[in-house]
């Protein structure tokens, strides 16, 4: 896989945004919330947690028939825009204090339109809006893995976040428990085979449920403002704990392949986990 190259600044985006300095404007009350990447994982739970803590709660998605109906059913409002076309962003952020930023490309889509560009989009479009507080999820360790992509790209958002002068807090999560279930629940149940690496790579799952708990406790803290914030479980698990965890927990047996960590770098698929 070709690696994508991502440098720290976005010369010219700022144009690509049709981004202008507003200035103040409207008060708007700090119980309202845009919530970016709403129909993933923890973006759902965000929505719903923040609904029930009282939140007023606007959604951005894509525009598709189906996905985004079980939000408005929780009583969220929805706003069609997409991360990858930057002048459909500013109306989404109309009347609001607070930016939490769930998204991120899907395993199919090429991670730098939406969370390279997309971001840096959605985050000078926040500042010229006045936006109050910008939530970011990036991933434990970013600066430490170079080499990945989605890591270099979390790295490099963080830095322009911090540089752009928004009031910010920057989560860094490790991995999700409802991960687990695709990875490794649906295969085992299904008879599939389970791939692994011999890496001693360790993540500490967190359930979605906690981080969006906490992230809203970070929100009204304003201690956290401006801060780099890391969630994590409080036990980690390598591939093949992780896989034994969930076949326990299945009561299923399956075929596990391990495969040597630099295969795996050759394919990346580490990217999609993300
Ligand atoms: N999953 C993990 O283990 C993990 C670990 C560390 C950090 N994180 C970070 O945590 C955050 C949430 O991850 P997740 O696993 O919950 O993500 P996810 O389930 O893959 O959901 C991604 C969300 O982003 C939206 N999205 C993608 N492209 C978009 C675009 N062009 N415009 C607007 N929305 C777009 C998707 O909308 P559609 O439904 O329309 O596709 C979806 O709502 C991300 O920042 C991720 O990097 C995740």
């Amino acid at each position: 896989m070709e690696k994508q190259l991502v440098t720290c600044s976005a010369i010219g985006t700022a144009e690509a945004t049709g981004a202008v300095n507003l200035g103040p404007g409207t008060p708007v009350r700090p119980t309202t919330i845009l919530v970016v990447g709403s129909t993933g994982t923890l973006g759902r739970q965000i929505v719903r947690r923040a609904l029930d803590e009282g939140y007023d709660v606007r959604c951005l998605v894509r525009p598709r028939p189906a996905p985004a109906d079980f939000l408005r059913d929780w009583g969220a409002t929805v706003v069609n825009a997409d991360l990858s076309k930057p002048e459909t962003i500013p109306a989404t952020m109309v009347g609001v204090h607070t930016v939490i930023d769930c998204a991120t490309g899907r395993p199919e889509e090429p991670i730098k339109t939406v969370d390279w560009e997309g971001k840096v989009a959605l985050i000078q479009c926040a500042k010229a809006m006045g936006i109050q507080k910008y939530v970011f999820y990036s991933i434990h360790n970013c600066d430490k893995h170079p080499e990945v992509p989605l890591m270099e790209i979390k790295y490099c958002t963080e830095k322009f976040l911090q540089d752009s002068g928004l009031n910010h807090v920057i989560i860094r999560l490790c991995g999700f428990m409802q991960g687990l279930i695709g990875q490794y629940a649906v295969p085992i149940l299904e008879e599939k085979s389970v791939w692994g690496t011999d890496a001693p790579t360790r993540i500490a799952y967190m359930d979605t449920q906690d981080i969006a708990r906490l992230t809203l406790v970070a929100l009204r803290n304003e201690k956290c403002n401006g801060k780099l914030l890391t969630f994590a479980g409080p036990s980690s698990l390598d591939y093949s704990r992780g896989h034994n965890f969930v076949r326990e927990a299945c009561g299923a047996g399956c075929k596990c392949y391990y495969c040597p960590s630099f295969c795996l770098k050759i394919h990346s698929p580490v990217d999609s986990v993300f």
